[in-house]
């Protein structure tokens, strides 16, 4: 069987709890159950609590934006894995904006994979090189670089609760990116599963789910779905318009369909 095709929502700093809810409202008017796809929403962390409520669980998966490594301590204005363990399934891990704009370095992002994991949250952990280290040449070597250390001293066991998002911060529509090309998207997964699959052997490396994500929209997203490597998509701007996310996610269910 093909492995479910994961899209996930984030919604980065946007919309109060009111237009989460809304938004949520909309989209479960729009979205039809697939058990072929998954669809998962990053709603701001105020959000989640009450989306948590509003859902319907056999539509959505509710993912933390981000968390603490600590489990619990005097660590003003966190909120950490082990608070969120009940409301949700995943969390985003080391997203660009995090590393970027908030300094989380290698080893944060590693102790933040190691806190999800322990906590029984799926991690999505976001690798990706910036514009200058592409035009260096560097992109293989970022990409190693995050990817192993975000790995480490993860067993066999817990590999199979790990999902990596490739954003390549050029083409994030927050960063100003532009679109990157499918054959981009796929030579790079692949290169990260390569990286899996020399940590943990073939078969882990097969089974996890790769996530592309950078300025997805509803027109582009079938190109990015249709390659062997990839196994989902990471979606910022076009997950607050219900009309974009919702073709998004027909799409994936019009491809899955095709394959059977
Ligand atoms: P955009 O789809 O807005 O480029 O954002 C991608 C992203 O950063 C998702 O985490």
């Amino acid at each position: 069987m093909n492995k479910k095709l994961l899209i996930v929502g984030n919604w980065k700093m946007h919309l109060n709890v009111h237009q989460s809810s809304l938004l949520v409202h909309r989209l479960q008017e729009r979205i039809a159950v697939h058990h072929d796809v998954e669809v998962v929403l990053a709603p701001s962390m105020l959000a989640l609590q009450p989306i948590s409520m509003q859902i319907d669980r056999r539509y959505f998966r509710l993912c933390a934006q981000d968390a603490y490594y600590k489990d619990e301590g005097g660590y003003t204005g966190e909120v950490s894995f082990a608070m969120l363990g009940d409301l949700v399934h995943y969390a985003i891990v080391g997203h660009s904006s995090r590393r970027i704009y908030f300094g989380e370095t290698l080893d944060i992002v590693r102790d933040k994979v190691q806190a999800a994991v322990r906590n029984e949250i799926t991690p999505i952990i976001c690798v990706g090189e910036t514009r200058q280290e592409r035009d260096a040449g560097e992109e293989k070597q970022v990409l190693h670089d995050q990817v192993t250390t975000a790995l480490m001293n993860l067993t066999g066991k817990d590999i199979e609760n790990v999902v990596i998002a490739y954003e390549p911060v050029w083409a994030i529509s927050a960063f100003n990116g532009t679109i990157a090309k499918p054959e981009d998207a796929q030579k790079m997964i692949a290169y990260i599963r390569k990286q899996v699959s020399d940590l943990y052997g073939k078969r882990a490396a097969e089974s996890m789910s790769i996530l592309y994500g950078g300025s997805v929209n509803e027109h582009d997203v079938r190109s990015y779905l249709s390659l062997p490597e990839v196994d989902g998509v990471l979606v910022g701007a076009a997950s607050l318009n219900y009309h974009q996310f919702s073709e998004i996610v027909k799409v994936a269910h019009q491809l899955q369909t095709e394959r059977k």
